[in-house]
């Protein structure tokens, strides 16, 4: 297990299992509020969601523990083939529960999929983000990420996977 310490206390990131599905809808719910357009419809559309993530990103599917809850989320493939960019860790999602954003939960679960994806081989990794959500654009220009284009509504960001510390 890969650890980080955020503001507060210490968070745990660990593979995430079908039991976490019905909390991790609750929080996906709450991250996106204000962010509709670019979540899901309802809790029941974002358990599938969460679901076909699961079952999609395999070990890439990780959640953040702190103080004994479920605070965070991330889902990322390690070996996605991009038609444009050939292969990359490709970040599908990544979602904090609002009460505990901006502690640093975000920056450990991006930093548990980059040591995936370098175990994988990869160095690049991109995402899409919804053109309106200024808040994760500007963050994940702030951890090293750079928009290459868009299509329609979306952003395409890449970053070359940073090297871990002591490597
Ligand atoms: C985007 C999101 C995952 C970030 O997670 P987080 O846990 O709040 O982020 P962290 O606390 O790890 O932030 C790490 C660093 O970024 C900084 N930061 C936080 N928000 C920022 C922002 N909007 N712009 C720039 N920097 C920001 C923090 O100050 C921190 O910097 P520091 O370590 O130098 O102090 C979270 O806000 C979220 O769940 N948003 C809603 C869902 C969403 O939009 N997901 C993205 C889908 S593409």
């Amino acid at each position: 297990m890969l650890e980080g310490r955020p503001a507060t206390g210490t968070v745990t990131i660990r593979p995430g299992t079908l039991e976490d599905i019905p909390v991790l809808v609750d929080l996906f719910m709450k991250a996106y509020r204000g962010l509709e357009e670019y979540g899901e419809e309802s809790p029941d559309e974002a358990r599938h969601y969460l679901k076909w993530l699961r079952r999609t990103c395999k070990e890439g599917f990780l959640v953040a523990e702190a103080e004994g809850k479920v605070v965070g989320f991330i889902a990322a493939c390690s070996d996605w083939k991009d038609w444009e960019l050939g292969r990359v860790l490709e970040i599908h999602e990544i979602a904090v529960a609002p009460a505990w954003q901006g502690k640093g939960v975000g920056r450990a679960l991006l930093k548990a999929v980059f040591a995936l994806g370098q175990a994988c081989g990869m160095t690049l990794a991109a995402l899409w983000v919804g053109e309106r959500n200024y808040r994760a654009r500007s963050w994940y220009a702030k951890l090293g990420f750079r928009e290459i284009g868009r299509w329609g509504e979306w952003m395409r960001m890449i970053c070359t996977i940073p090297v871990a510390k002591g490597e």
